[in-house]
């Protein structure tokens, strides 16, 4: 069937589009976007004033639990998640039980991916063997099955001759490693940023440099290698220098950063209540100057991509003291809405660089063919809607766990709908009017 999306703000930086076109789609293809398209007999969408018509978003860092771990999230609930948050696909880490460092955990989840059919899953196989850190995976394998990276996310790679032969290994594939940056020596027992927060609460602290000194590491070994090395979740401004200095290098280094590094600080841990296991997370919230670098990463294009780190965990396994509780939050639905608010709408970035971070970079790094709205390309879209007034309701979430520190946070802009191969797999009816999307 053909449908013709007409009348919207199309924002499209891949192809250098940014203003009002009409995109028509027929089945799962797309077969234009111009101005003024006819509709020649397609059933026709009209998008309201002031909404934005975006390439698919991309989340390439959450966890889906499944197989192993589905009390906290199965790649079902979080692919629901997923598509509510305007995410059109997903990388996920393989943290499962077992450890995704095989083509049967590969081929499984993309088995339950085909079955929800909601958001598109690529999923990120070991770099090593159960993530032990000894023996390199079957990369090779990872890769025929469906992996498009390889992390031991969750924990760093544990050498530095490991990580050497992983870059080695996977630069013959055209592969990123994504790696989890902490030196275990510094972390120690660590549970939250060292600095005044932490001491004042009694809590063991994880400098930042802990962080900084394996991504140093790394982006010395990709320079070494010609391998590209992805930072994950990154939160120190230190880091960042390394990013930036290695780039000036010409390694193959890129990054992301979390929402919740951009937004919170280690202030967190003390106000408004202490102690909240939902703001513990892994790397934690840092310092106000650490904030404030991510900020201007994010706005000075040295920052590749923002990613959720959607970690999701049962509300009993939560409800403890701090210092026992696993570290992550929820991420899938709340990161357009703290995009727009925290970035978008201040004036930090324009919604063209938003889109680079949270589409077209993600489909880069991770050699995907998607993050534009090209004529022929798949029919993965997201339709925005900047201006919409966002409550964060964790009870409402598709998500099966509700590990958010954002609750009850008001935001401005959000998501109408989410369309995967051509097919509308999430409509916000409030935003948009009943079935405008269908
Ligand atoms: O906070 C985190 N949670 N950081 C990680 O690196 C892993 C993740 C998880 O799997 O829960």
């Amino acid at each position: 069937m053909k449908r013709l999306f007409k009348g919207g703000r199309v924002v499209d930086p891949a192809n250098g589009r940014d203003g009002l076109f009409d995109v028509l789609i027929d089945g799962d293809r797309i077969v234009r976007v111009a101005k003024d398209i006819p509709p020649d007999g397609a059933h026709v969408v009209d998008v309201p004033a002031g909404f934005v018509v975006v390439p698919g978003l991309f989340d390439m860092h959450v966890h889906l639990r499944e197989p192993g771990q589905e009390h906290k999230e199965t790649v079902a609930t979080g692919t629901a998640s997923a598509v509510v948050g305007g995410f059109t696909a997903v990388a996920c880490m393989p943290n499962t039980t077992p450890i995704n460092d095989n083509a049967g955990v590969t081929e499984y989840i993309l088995q339950k991916a085909a079955q929800a059919g909601l958001a598109r899953v690529y999923p990120i196989g070991a770099v090593s063997k159960g993530s032990n850190g000894d023996q390199l995976a079957d990369i090779a394998e990872l890769r025929a099955a469906g992996c498009v990276g390889v992390s031991d996310d969750g924990r760093p790679v544990k050498t530095a001759l490991l990580m050497r032969r992983a870059l080695e290994y996977t630069a013959m594939f055209n592969m990123p490693v994504l790696e989890h940056c902490e030196d275990p020596s510094l972390k120690g027992e660590g549970v939250a940023h060292e600095g005044y927060h932490a001491s004042t609460l009694g809590l063991r602290g994880i400098p930042g440099v802990a962080e900084s000194i394996m991504a140093q590491r790394d982006i010395a070994l990709a320079e070494l290698t010609g391998g590209a090395v992805h930072i994950c979740h990154m939160s120190a401004m230190e880091s960042l220098r390394a990013v930036r200095e290695g780039k000036g290098h010409g390694a193959r280094v890129t990054c992301e950063v979390a929402p919740h590094h951009f937004t919170m600080t280690d202030e967190a841990l003390a106000s408004p209540v202490s102690y909240d296991t939902n703001v513990k997370m892994n790397p934690p919230l840092r310092a106000a100057a650490d904030r404030d670098e991510m900020l201007k990463g994010i706005a000075d294009g040295s920052v590749d991509c923002i990613a959720t780190d959607h970690a999701p965990h049962h509300y009993d396994e939560k409800k403890v003291e701090f210092d026992v509780a696993p570290f992550g939050i929820v991420g899938l639905e709340t990161c357009v809405p703290i995009c727009f608010d925290r970035l978008v709408h201040p004036g930090l970035i324009t919604l063209s660089r938003l889109i680079e971070l949270l589409s077209v970079n993600p489909s880069r790094i991770l050699n995907v063919a998607s993050g534009a709205l090209s004529d022929g390309a798949v029919a993965d879209i997201t339709i925005l809607v900047p201006d919409l007034q966002v409550t964060v309701d964790p009870a409402r979430f598709k998500s099966k766990s509700r590990n958010t520190p954002f609750g009850g946070w008001q935001l401005k802009g959000g998501v109408a709908a989410t369309i995967v191969g051509g097919r509308t797999v999430y409509m916000n009816d409030a935003a948009a009017g009943a079935g405008r999307f269908k």
